[in-house]
């Protein structure tokens, strides 16, 4: 007989039962050149319009770190990004990348939970206690990959728990959004909601953490399924950041 835990793990990553069960339940995948044309192969495969400086890892633990190839396709996405935002700074190594490849006249605002704030974190029914865990242990830095560096000067680090963050100033200005704080659910649907309203028309979110696997990163998972029914997003093929542009 099937385990149901092998079929819950297992079965969403089959193509045919994503087709089958609709958006509802799996966001569809997108070709990479769908998130941004300067992804488009060349004769070699990428072409050197998505040429970036960044710190690649490999397997080298660094804390809620993203993996290289997601790291590249925000720090390509940098590239033509004025205003950026970012939720969840941890030990900014994105910030970093983002600042690094961003115009010279680029901002990038993001925004953690200090060590000393985390008794601001408020935890509601349907968040999972691994992902409120995870939460909490990665906000442990005051210092950044980015601190005492030449791309200082561009960013602005906000300390704040994000449900308690003001958007009002950000409304409809943001040419790139990396949703990244809290995993659990209310946060992950709280975060979007003002990340919604940031966004400027032609703008692009990218969220990051969606596997296919109920169980992986659960609260990502439901928060943005059910966002998925408004509005039009995809995962990037080859990643797990989930994609949506602002129609203009
Ligand atoms: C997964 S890490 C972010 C990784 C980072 N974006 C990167 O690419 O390296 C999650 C971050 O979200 C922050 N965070 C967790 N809960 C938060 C909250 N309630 N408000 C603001 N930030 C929060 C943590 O402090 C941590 O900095």
């Amino acid at each position: 007989m099937l385990n149901i835990a092998v079929a819950v793990r297992y079965v969403p990553r089959l193509p045919f039962i994503r087709a089958a069960l609709g958006p509802k339940y799996f966001i569809p995948y997108c070709p990479l050149e769908a998130l941004d044309a300067i992804f488009t192969p060349g004769e070699f495969g990428p072409t050197l319009d998505a040429q970036v400086d960044f710190i690649g890892r490999a397997t080298v633990p660094v804390a809620g770190a993203v993996k290289d190839s997601e790291a590249w396709v925000l720090a390509v996405m940098a590239k033509k990004s004025r205003r950026i935002f970012e939720f969840g700074t941890c030990t900014g190594r994105t910030t970093y990348h983002l600042a690094r490849n961003s115009p010279a006249d680029a901002i990038v605002t993001t925004m953690t939970l200090p060590p000393k704030g985390r008794d601001q974190y408020t935890v509601e029914a349907g968040d999972g206690k691994v992902d409120v865990d995870h939460a909490l242990s990665e906000s442990a830095f005051t210092r950044f990959f980015y601190s005492g560096t030449p791309v200082e000067s561009k960013i602005k680090q906000l300390f704040a728990d994000s449900k308690q963050f003001d958007e009002a100033p950000y409304l409809n200005s943001c040419d790139l959004i990396f949703v990244d704080g809290s995993h659990a659910y209310s946060y992950v649907k709280s975060d979007s909601k003002k990340a919604l309203q940031m966004i400027k028309p032609g703008g692009v979110i990218l969220w990051h953490d969606y596997h296919y696997n109920p169980k992986a990163v659960p609260g990502v998972f439901q928060a943005l399924n059910e966002l998925s029914m408004t509005y039009p997003m995809k995962l990037v093929s080859g990643t797990s950041l989930v994609m949506y542009r602002k129609i203009k």
